[in-house]
């Protein structure tokens, strides 16, 4: 095939085009404007997590929502070590400190590793949690709902809350996906959870993000910040240090578009996930399981290999114009990261070594997945 089979491109219709035509021909193109306040109403809706607010990005959207559960200068923050580095980026903004934990089989935090950690490294107070070793304080945990797996979060919160630990749900892979039992949308159980809307994700804002929380006056805190902590907007008065972090009006009339479509997108992944795995089976290659205890979203494909053919593969894939990717390199183990706390990582490693992500758009056809999985 002379055309790139992209790993996750949007899939957009024509009322995407018509909300983002209103929105601009309405003059309210920035950081104000009905769009903002629907697509944030529909959100909070349709994930039943009450608040909500939009910012720039998933990256933004974790960094206020960091510092909105207290994550200050010092602290210490448990997170994976296997994620986009977009999730453990914001800790070193608040100059706080990751922990770095291992996954489990579904690519999202080691529950068992985490209690572990718990138990043996850290002690409580009536001050919180604090880390026998460096005595600083663990005042948050981000759990990072990988691929669109929703990660054992309500096991986790109820982990963290015995112990006083914040938990912010980096659910930007996730939107949709939910746990089957509690029947609780991923992004929902903790704290705070975060989506993006970047163009690579389940729907897509052409970039945005948001933070969720049963929380009003969190929200109303994030809000506040995003738009560059206006105290008194008509006497441009900050008594606080802000940040320009809100989504644009016209980004939001695509959003709002996206989200209307949302179940229909996720029921296409799943179709096409059912199809990806047949193909692969016929070649002796399958796809990671997906959890069992939650309806996923299904955002990316995963394949399993060996990890010596792993390169192979990939460069094969690569050279005939599929885009096919390696799982990120280790957040432990980046120049600027590796200074910090990690827990016995061993699962990552092998997951790492044994990954490679598949072309998993939701308008993927039938020939184009036949034509990558012969390449095998
Ligand atoms: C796990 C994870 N966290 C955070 C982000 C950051 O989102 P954004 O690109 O919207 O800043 C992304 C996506 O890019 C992601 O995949």
């Amino acid at each position: 095939m002379s055309k790139v089979i992209p790993l996750s491109e949007p899939n957009f219709s024509k009322e995407d085009r018509k909300l983002l035509l209103e929105s601009f021909d309405s003059t309210f193109i920035s950081s104000s404007g009905k769009f903002l306040d629907k697509f944030e109403d529909k959100i909070a809706k349709m994930t039943r997590s009450e608040c909500c607010t939009l910012t720039t990005n998933g990256t933004s959207a974790i960094h206020l929502g960091l510092k909105a559960l207290g994550v200050k200068e010092g602290d210490e923050v448990i997170c994976p070590s296997l994620t986009f580095i977009a999730s453990i980026n914001p800790i070193l903004y608040l100059n706080a400190s990751p922990i770095f934990m291992d996954s489990d089989e579904y690519f999202c935090m080691d529950l068992e590793k985490l209690k572990h950690f718990l138990t043996k490294h850290t002690y409580t107070n009536k001050m919180g949690t604090f880390n026998k070793i460096t005595k600083k304080r663990i005042s948050s945990l981000i759990l990072v709902h990988v691929w669109g797996n929703a990660g054992k979060a309500i096991e986790i919160v109820r982990e963290c809350k015995k112990r006083k630990i914040k938990v912010l749900e980096d659910a930007t892979e996730s939107l949709g996906t939910k746990i089957k039992k509690e029947n609780l949308y991923t992004g929902t159980i903790g704290d705070v959870g975060c989506y993006s809307f970047n163009g690579n994700k389940i729907i897509t804002a052409g970039g945005g993000g948001a933070v969720v929380s049963k929380n009003k006056n969190l929200i109303n805190k994030i809000k506040f910040w995003s738009t560059q902590s206006k105290s008194d907007p008509f006497n441009y008065i900050h008594n606080e240090l802000g940040f320009n972090y809100r989504l644009s009006n016209m980004q939001a009339a695509i959003g709002l578009s996206q989200l209307k479509r949302l179940r229909k997108i996720i029921n296409q992944k799943k179709e096409l996930r059912k199809y990806t795995e047949k193909a692969l089976h016929s070649k002796g290659y399958k796809l990671y399981e997906l959890p069992p205890y939650s309806d996923n979203n299904c955002w990316l494909f995963v394949m399993k290999c060996k990890s010596s053919e792993r390169m192979k593969l990939l460069n094969k894939l690569n050279s005939n114009n599929v885009m096919a990717r390696p799982v990120w390199g280790l957040c432990h183990k980046q120049r600027y990261t590796k200074q910090f706390q990690s827990f016995e990582i061993e699962k990552s490693e092998k997951l790492l070594k044994e990954s490679i992500c598949l072309p998993s758009s939701s308008g993927l056809t039938k020939a184009q997945i036949n034509f990558y999985v012969n390449l095998l």
